[in-house]
Formats: C-alpha cells, sequence, structure tokens
C-alpha cells in the first residue's frame, strides 16, 4: 500500500492514549518521511452524527479502557469515523489492571466501519483513578512505553508500505470474546469540587460529556452525564476537582506488577 495520509483518530480524556498514539504516529512518520499526518482528537467532539470519511489512509485509532471495554461514548463517537481503501491500527490503553474484549471492541467497530485491520496494541497509562496517595500505574506512558509505541508504528508502516493486499481486506486475530462482554453499571462517585476552584472554566471547557456546568452555587457535575473519566480532577489548574471512589485504594493496591504493551500483527509477522 502506498501510506498517503496518516489520521491519529483518540479519544483520551486524561491524555495517556493520546500520548501513545501520537508516538505511534511519529513512528509511522519516521518511515514515510514528509507524509500527510491529520488529528482527529474526538475526546470534547459533541457531534456523533455526521460520517467523517478517510481515504486511501492509515489511520492509528486509539481509546482508553473502561471496565474491559471502550466506553460507550467513544464507540458511539468512533462509529462516525469511515473508512475507503484504509488500513487503521487500533490501540487501546488501560491502566495496568486489564483491557480485556477492549482491543477486540474496537476492531469490530473499525472493521464495521470499513477498515482494514493491519495491526493492533495495548499499551499502559496512569490509571485515571490513580491518586498521589494510591498510584496506579502513576507516570505511564513512560519513556520504554513511548519507545515501544514508536517502533510499532515503524514496524507497522514497513509491512504496509510492504503489503500488496487490498487495504481494507487486512485482517487481524486481535485478543478477547466476540460477542464482547457486557459493560457493568458505572461507579457511584462523580467529581466534587472543593474551595480551591476559582471559576476559571477549565474544567467545562475539557468535559467530554459537557456534564460540568456553572450553577448559581459554583461549578458542579451532574450525575446521569458524568462518565468519571477524571479529565476534570487532573487537569485542574487549581486541584479544585476530587473524585473519591474506593477502587483508587483497592487497585494501587492490586495492579502493582507492572504490565507491558502487546503488539499484535496481522500482516507479514
Ligand atoms: C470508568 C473507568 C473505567 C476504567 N476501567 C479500566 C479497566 O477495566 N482496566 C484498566 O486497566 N484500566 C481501566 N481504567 C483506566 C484507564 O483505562 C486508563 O487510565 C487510561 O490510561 C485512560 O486513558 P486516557 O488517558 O486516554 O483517558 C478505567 C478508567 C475509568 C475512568
Amino acid at each position: 500500500m502506498d501510506i498517503k495520509h496518516v489520521y491519529v483518530v483518540i479519544f483520551s480524556p486524561t491524555g495517556t492514549s493520546r500520548k501513545v498514539a501520537q508516538a505511534v504516529a511519529a513512528g509511522i512518520a519516521h518511515e514515510v518521511p514528509g507524509v500527510a499526518c491529520t488529528a482527529i482528537d474526538l475526546t470534547t467532539d459533541y457531534d456523533c452524527i455526521s460520517i467523517i470519511e478517510l481515504e486511501d489512509a492509515v489511520c492509528v485509532v486509539a481509546a482508553p479502557v473502561y471496565g474491559g471495554l471502550l466506553p460507550p461514548l467513544a464507540v458511539d463517537r468512533l462509529r462516525r469515523i469511515v473508512g475507503t481503501r484504509s488500513v487503521a491500527l487500533p490501540v487501546v490503553v488501560y491502566g495496568n489492571r486489564d483491557y480485556e474484549d477492549a482491543l477486540m471492541q474496537l476492531g469490530i467497530v473499525l472493521t464495521n466501519g470499513g477498515f482494514g485491520i493491519a495491526a493492533g496494541a495495548t499499551f499502559v497509562g496512569e490509571h485515571s483513578y490513580s491518586r498521589p496517595e494510591y498510584p496506579i500505574a502513576a507516570g505511564r506512558p513512560d519513556a520504554a512505553d513511548l519507545d515501544k509505541a514508536e517502533a510499532f508504528g515503524r514496524r507497522a508502516a514497513q509491512l504496509i508500505a510492504a503489503s500488496t493486499a487490498e487495504p481494507s481486506l487486512m485482517r487481524t486475530q486481535l485478543p478477547g470474546n466476540n460477542p464482547v462482554k457486557t459493560l457493568l453499571p458505572p461507579t457511584h462517585q462523580i467529581p466534587v469540587v472543593n474551595d480551591k476552584c476559582n471559576t476559571c472554566l477549565k474544567c467545562i471547557s475539557i468535559c467530554p460529556t459537557a456534564a460540568i456546568v456553572l450553577a448559581d452555587s459554583g461549578i458542579r457535575a451532574d450525575f446521569f452525564d458524568c462518565i468519571k473519566c477524571c479529565a476534570c480532577v487532573k487537569q485542574c489548574p487549581q486541584g479544585a476537582l476530587t473524585f473519591d471512589t474506593p477502587y483508587s485504594a483497592m487497585l494501587s493496591a492490586k495492579c502493582t506488577v507492572r504490565r507491558e504493551p502487546e503488539i499484535f500483527w496481522g500482516i507479514g509477522e
């Protein structure tokens, strides 16, 4: 396949999937100097309806793992991306517990959208519920992870460029169950605002679901719209939002063994 255009499609509330996807794309660009590279960030893209059609493209598609699956909102938004004569590299990023069926699910969503799947990968990112007192994969993806992501992009570009297969027909055996598991109900907690808040409104601008509003009483998160992604908690300049869940302590105690990136090749290897 002649690689003419690279798209980096992400849903990434706390930025770890974004970092991994960018490193993969950097690896592809290293192998195909001067290739056009376009970012499509679906994180705060509230338009779930109109189709985004990508032609003759290699698409790095990255999203986090929530409950062993993709966040339902990410699935809705990714369904807008449709590929013609295009191949995807699905990547899921998880908080060092497990990715379960998430990569399988991402592969299914992209195949349904017309993409071939040249390879897939799982990477580890700092858990959304990680706190200084309860670290869970803190600081990841780290330099070693990002080196592996770039190497993945380089090798994938070599294999895709060498392949004579019709891009949309490329297939990869990804891990996970098909049909995928059933998503469990979300936790009951939502982010809570403390008195450090100076109503800078950054949280409102970065919330993937527009769940945060400025009410008469100040900033508050809506229970039903909040997807517990912790984007607001991690990015508040004042540290004015907290998300207290028993999972922080539990996962910090249980998920201490470092898990490494895994790559699944569909063509050539
Ligand atoms: C609601 C929710 C559920 C999650 N479920 C899992 C999980 O099942 N396994 C896991 O290892 N990490 C899980 N995580 C952690 C995220 O996958 C991890 O922090 C990821 O790096 C976040 O990606 P982002 O930075 O692109 O938003 C969960 C996070 C949230 C907010």
